[in-house]
């Protein structure tokens, strides 16, 4: 294989969001970069993403917004390549974009206009994008030979960035994670993150009468909590606050929701018990609430047709806790199948967060999601792979 491989100074598999990027930046310091693919088209992710408008970054970017074995992995490459950085670039290929709650970009156009950029940054600098590769064996270390259906390749450096296991339909595979076992490295467990939640039994029952209501609520985990909409689904839980929670989630633990966090809602009941003591329980919680949420948990809560004057004040303090601290189990999530993320990957404490390359093998490197690093839903991931591709694009 060697004797017919063609000769780069790079490979880069995976032409997703930190393949094009490292790839552009090491084409741009004169490097002669291969990216390898086995999907038809580049970026397909991002084309998907955001609705296809991409929430490419944050106003804000801090490593507080990321989950890791190594809180401060990303640290550095978030700092040498931020959301300004990334902004620059935009302003270069004249993509308008707009900023949305919490702070998310988006493009003004399509997400399209995102992978157009970054074709247009590799195509500067003249990087061979080879799509439709099936990969084969990997060995070697600088050089490092691959062979592909495509034919074989071989260079001194190579950077992994193959992503996580969300969404196999568009082409996520292990690659990354069979590959770094290979080379000696270790993998922190995947997960899905960013994931609608599953449940079973009286929950899902009452979750599929509720389905379509979204309302705006606290989500807790532990000392984790989210602000933001809560969507009941014919499977369970949905919208931005569950997905953000679902990444904190373990197994078999609760997750606490607060449906009122503006207000106490002991307080509350207790008060209109004192001013209309004839109005039926439901009808003041549906002050509050969507009026099914409302007839639903306060039928949960045994008060169902009952005037508030008439229900005992123990009755209506564990209706409050439904409403301000509702403990749901979830029986699971909805898997790599939507998850908007894989949490966990190469472990970050065989990588050099200067280089992204691993400690053992200097030229192997490892970026984007592949990587034991997530982040939060709100353009974090995109950030990640266009900070960790930029590093490794300058060090290659
Ligand atoms: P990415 O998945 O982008 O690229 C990996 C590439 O490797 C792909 O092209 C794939 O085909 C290729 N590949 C994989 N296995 C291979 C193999 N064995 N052989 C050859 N090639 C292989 N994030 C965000 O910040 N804002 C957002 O709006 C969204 N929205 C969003 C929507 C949806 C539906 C999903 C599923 C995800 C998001 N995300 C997101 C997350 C974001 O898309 C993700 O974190 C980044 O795309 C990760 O970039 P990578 O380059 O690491 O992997």
């Amino acid at each position: 294989m060697s004797h017919s491989s063609s000769a780069f100074d790079v490979i880069v598999i995976g032409a997703g969001a930190a393949g094009l990027m490292c790839a552009a930046v090491a084409a741009g310091r004169g490097k002669r970069v291969v990216v390898l693919d086995h999907n038809d088209q580049p970026g397909r992710k991002i084309l998907i993403s955001g609705g296809g408008k991409c929430n490419f970054t944050n106003r804000t970017v801090t490593p507080a917004q990321y989950l890791s074995a190594n809180p401060h992995y990303a640290t550095s490459a978030l700092k040498r390549f931020g959301p300004a950085d990334f902004l620059d670039l935009m302003k270069r290929h004249r993509i308008a974009w707009h900023e949305r709650e919490h702070g998310q970009l988006f493009c003004d156009n399509s997400a399209a206009d995102i992978v157009a950029m970054l074709l247009s940054e590799c195509g500067a600098g003249g990087v061979e994008v080879v799509l439709e590769a099936k990969l084969g064996a990997v060995t070697g270390e600088g050089p490092f030979q691959v062979a592909t259906s495509r034919g074989g390749y071989c260079a001194p450096a190579l950077v992994i960035a193959t992503g996580g296991l969300s969404v196999p339909k568009i082409g996520a595979t292990g690659f990354a994670h069979t590959l770094a076992g290979r080379y000696g490295l270790s993998v922190v467990p995947p997960r899905p993150g960013l994931v609608p939640l599953t449940f079973t039994g009286a929950d899902l029952d009452l979750m599929r009468d509720l389905a379509g209501i979204a309302v705006p609520a606290e989500l807790r985990f532990g000392k984790t909590r989210f602000r933001e909409a809560l969507l009941f689904t014919h499977r369970g839980l949905s919208g931005p606050a569950v997905l953000q929670i679902s990444s904190y989630w373990l197994t078999g633990q609760p997750i606490m929701v607060n449906l009122l966090p503006d207000l106490d809602a002991n307080a509350r009941l207790l008060e209109r018990k004192a001013a209309r003591p004839n109005a039926q329980v439901e009808t003041v919680v549906g002050e509050l609430l969507p009026a099914r949420l409302a007839r639903a948990l306060t039928e949960r809560a045994g008060l169902l047709g009952r005037p508030i004057g008439q229900s005992t004040n123990a009755a209506l303090a564990g209706l409050a806790r439904l409403l301000s601290e509702w403990p749901l189990v979830p029986a699971g999530s909805e898997g790599y199948r939507t998850a908007e993320v894989t949490l966990g990957g190469v472990d970050t404490a065989g990588l050099s967060s200067k280089t992204m390359a691993a400690k053992s093998h200097p030229g192997l490197h490892f970026i984007g999601e592949a990587v034991d690093v997530a982040g939060w839903l709100g353009g974090y991931n995109f950030q990640w792979a266009w900070s960790s591709g930029w590093v490794a694009g300058m060090s290659v």
